[in-house]
């Protein structure tokens, strides 16, 4: 049965929002030769990773892996200067790195030690590390950092001599996510793969059928897929696509017929990638804590190396970055002296170089940034190695600047973030500063190992309390809607609200081109309220309970001066509804990790404002996505 996938489909829930965020695969068996289909199609899912690439193609019972480090014309390049591997079944993948850098060896397709199998994959394997030294007890010798590596050889050594039973006891041994397209040399004709918490889809078309992570590598060809669920495997040959649970029972699928043209489905269905990011933060954010918290919410920091004497011997830490990472920093600062009671200073960056700042080999810096690129933040790392600091960075890109050159690294495993204005970084930065601070106050001895065990189960909440603000998206895009003729908008807040009304005012201004203004609450009477007149729109973040009270007086000396005054509160602060013109209700959560609930409707404010402005909300005018010159 075909069913038709109507464009009003991409305000429902579309699948790709549950998955992984990294890396693009794709497979091919067919008719025809397979590299240049499978080089096309990596070209259109470059956007999901583009720091190597590499195809697998299967002939005459051998397996030709070639790959490399950079984009597909970097592949192609190679692939003209060596030779171009014929054959009509093979994968290929395009990478954004989790483990291991950038290089020639860790981009996949990954080989398993006989060479029997090639794979490529698409998700976090979480027990790699111990699968990998069990492995390396058997004798298995690793060629790259990935923990894709882990599968390819695991394969071998779960191999019945028959392709799909091997790969079903093989993935009974993977925790994480995994996206999986696999080849067998004894099967010359037949791909496996699975689906489990990062995209998949499977394609058939005259030519021959497709894996891929999503329909844009394949719309070329065909618009007959099949959408994998999670626990589903395939068995892909030339003329046949055949459908199997986790057990290897055999079951039943409905192809779909895609009404999307390559533009919509390079978006998942979304009109910008900044809403389909805002959309895969609750899942961005599991990402990047779940491999750091075990089974008893106990922190396991795998990049930093800091033992807690030397976290006590710190006396100041100092955050700098810029944009919205400086505005994590600032977050960071009430949190981390709030827990750990140590004191921060924070910067933006092109301010700290300059200011010849007190740091030395009793300070800690930490630096944030989503590209590891930023000009201003590398050289305010500079700055403070060469003053002796000890520096730990927050980096989404694998073996950025940043992140190479400090003496620690952190990664939000975001993915890429195509919109310039960052939304999915800015949350998952949040919470590795939440882990960080948490592990600094158990150093500090400012809190109990139960209460840090407390905190950590309430950040595991995030993300589910984040989805259930998306249930109130309709209504913050016809509040936005109300802001299409703004000309001005002040945020106010106090303590962490203040944090984050810089980071929403940001979001609005950045793509919406509305002037906005972010306020500590008690500060706008020292001037700037002389600008609030009948009309004006004013957003009062309410979420800190300590402080609540004094922010919604400062609501009512604006409201008493005409201001129109949105307000976003905690589900059980019904008071605001009855003082403001709008409420927004967000859940509650620990006071000190309010920010990563309050800035959700305010990024899908900025987003519906700026969209009923028709602004190009993906690349604002004048800006960048990384910044490169000082
Ligand atoms: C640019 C971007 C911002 C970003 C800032 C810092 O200005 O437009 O969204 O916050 O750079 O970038 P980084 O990559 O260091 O986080």
């Amino acid at each position: 049965m075909l069913i038709y996938i109507d464009l009003f489909y991409k305000f429902a829930k579309f699948p790709e929002k549950k998955g992984s965020l990294m890396c693009g695969i794709i497979g091919f068996t067919g008719k025809t030769d397979a590299a240049p289909l499978l080089l096309d199609g990596l070209e259109k899912l470059e956007y999901r990773g583009y720091d190597s690439a590499g195809v697998a193609i299967l002939e005459e019972e051998s397996i030709d892996v070639i790959k490399s480090k950079g984009k597909i014309q970097d592949l192609r390049n190679k692939m003209a200067k060596s030779h171009t591997p014929t054959g009509y079944i093979g994968i290929g993948h395009t990478r954004w790195a989790t483990h291991g850098e950038p290089s020639d060896e860790n981009a996949h397709p990954h080989y398993s030690k006989s060479r029997r199998f090639a794979v490529v994959h698409n998700g976090i394997i979480e027990n790699f590390a111990e699968l990998k030294e069990e492995l390396i007890g058997k004798g298995y010798v690793f060629h790259s950092e990935t923990d894709t590596e882990v599968v390819a050889h695991l394969l071998d050594d779960c191999y019945t001599g028959e392709f799909f039973p091997t790969v079903l006891k093989a993935i009974d041994r993977l925790v994480g996510s995994f996206s999986l397209g696999i080849l067998c040399k004894d099967v010359p004709d037949k791909l496996v793969c699975v689906k489990k918490a990062s995209p998949l889809i499977i394609a058939v078309s005259d030519k021959g059928n497709f894996i891929a992570s999503d329909i844009t590598a394949v719309l070329a060809h065909t618009r007959d897929i099949y959408k994998m669920k999670d626990d589903e495997l395939a068995i892909l040959g030339p003329d046949s696509v055949q459908f199997f649970d986790r057990t290897g029972a055999e079951i039943h699928k409905d192809i779909e017929k895609v009404t999307w043209d390559v533009d919509a489905a390079e978006k998942g269905g979304y009109d910008h990638f900044m809403i389909k990011e805002i959309k895969e933060q609750p899942e961005a954010i599991r990402k990047t804590i779940s491999p750091r918290i075990d089974d008893n919410n106990n922190i396991v920091l795998d990049g930093i190396s800091l033992t807690p004497e030397q976290i006590r011997g710190f006396n100041r830490i100092f955050i700098t970055a810029c944009g919205s990472a400086y505005h994590v920093g600032v977050v960071a600062k009430y949190v981390i002296e709030q827990m750990a009671r140590i004191p921060v200073e924070v910067d933006v960056a092109s301010e700290f170089r300059y200011r010849y700042p007190l740091v030395d080999d009793k300070s800690l810096v930490i630096l944030i940034s989503q590209s590891g690129e930023t000009a201003d933040t590398l050289e305010a790392l500079r700055e403070s190695k060469k003053r002796g600091a000890r520096t730990i960075s927050i980096v989404n890109v694998v073996g950025s600047s940043i992140a190479s050159e400090s003496d620690d690294v952190l990664y939000t495993w975001a993915g890429p973030e195509i919109s310039v204005a960052t939304t999915k970084a800015y949350s998952t930065q949040l919470t590795l500063v939440y882990l960080l601070a948490i592990q600094f106050a158990l150093a500090a001895g400012t809190i109990t190992d139960s209460a840090a065990n407390e905190l950590v189960a309430e950040i595991r909440t995030l993300p589910e309390k984040i989805e259930k603000i998306f249930e109130q998206e309709e209504m913050i895009a016809r509040i936005a809607e109300r802001y299409t003729y703004l000309d001005h908008a002040y945020f106010i807040g106090r303590n962490i609200d203040y944090a984050v009304a810089l980071e929403a005012s940001l979001k609005l201004k950045e793509i919406s081109y509305i002037h906005s203004e972010a306020y500590a609450a008690g500060e706008l009477k020292h001037g700037t309220i002389s600008l609030i007149e009948p009309g004006t729109s004013v957003i009062a973040l309410c979420c800190c309970e300590r402080l609540v009270e004094k922010t919604i007086s400062n609501a009512k000396e604006v409201m008493a001066r005409g201001a129109q005054v949105l307000c976003v509160a905690t589900e059980d602060n019904k008071s605001c509804a009855s003082i403001c013109d709008h409420t927004i209700y967000v859940p509650k959560t620990h006071p000190l990790l309010m920010a990563s609930l309050e800035v959700v409707p305010l990024q899908l404010l900025g987003y519906y404002t700026a969209k009923s402005r028709k602004c190009d909300i993906d690349k604002p005018r004048n800006l960048a996505k990384s910044v490169t010159v000082e």
